[in-house]
């Protein structure tokens, strides 16, 4: 399968999105990566379901929304209404995966699961039918530009193998820290969809990554 990256907007200028958006598809995002802050789960409160609603009509990005908030049930389905495709909730956050990701799925959109670097990959072993994809955070969420954790390599590979070998359509995507440096390991563990928020909004060249990215599967 061929490797996606996905931008976080959460790095980019806050004043103009949309052209923000413009730039990454011209230069080959596959998906747009919206980092939803609740100042609870986080500190941080950042995007809205408002925002990506009059973001919609100017993309036709495949919207990915990584939800750090503590209460998932009583908001995902704002953003599914403002039209994003995927809702990923945090492993932490519900006693309740099961239930929320069937309720994800019922209201029309892709469901996942993510791992802050701590969590370990059994919390996925009874609910890998309803997974459309896993996030694996590879820094503690709340910021982008921080450093990238290299003890989540081993779980990466863990959860790539599971998806092989159970054969399920799964994405698995790690967000956290990403850049020329370290995304080639990410990628040999496994990882088939890239977010990456400072390197690309906020580093020189950093539009250019997202080609870079995507062809570093070929030769590694
Ligand atoms: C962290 C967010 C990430 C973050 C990635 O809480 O979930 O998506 O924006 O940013 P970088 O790529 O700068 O680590
Ligand atoms: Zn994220």
């Amino acid at each position: 399968m061929a490797l996606k990256v996905a931008p976080s907007l959460l790095s980019a200028d806050f004043s103009c999105l949309r052209d923000e958006i413009k730039k990454i598809e011209e230069n080959g995002a596959d998906w747009v990566h919206l980092d939803v802050m609740d100042g609870h789960f986080v500190p941080s409160i950042t995007i809205g379901p408002v925002v990506v609603q009059s973001l919609r009509p100017h993309t036709d990005l495949f919207m990915d929304a990584h939800l750090m908030v503590s209460e998932p049930e009583d908001h995902f389905k704002q953003f599914i209404d403002a039209g994003v495709n995927l809702i990923t909730i945090q492993a932490e956050v519900t006693a309740h995966l099961d239930r929320v990701l069937r309720k994800i799925k019922t209201a029309g959109a892709k469901a996942g699961v993510a791992l802050n670097p701590s969590t370990p990959a059994s919390v996925l072993e009874y609910i890998w039918p309803l997974l459309d994809l896993v996030l694996v955070m590879s820094v503690n969420p709340g910021a982008g530009g921080q450093a990238f954790i290299p003890e989540v390599l081993p779980k990466i590979e863990y959860i790539a193998r599971q998806i092989s070998s159970r054969k399920l359509p799964i994405e698995l995507e790690v967000d956290g820290g990403i850049n020329r440096e370290t995304a080639p390991a990410v990628i040999r563990s496994g990882a088939s969809v890239l977010v990456a928020g400072s390197a690309v909004f906020k580093a020189e060249k950093g539009m250019s990554l997202i080609g870079d990215l995507k062809k570093m599967q070929n030769v590694l």
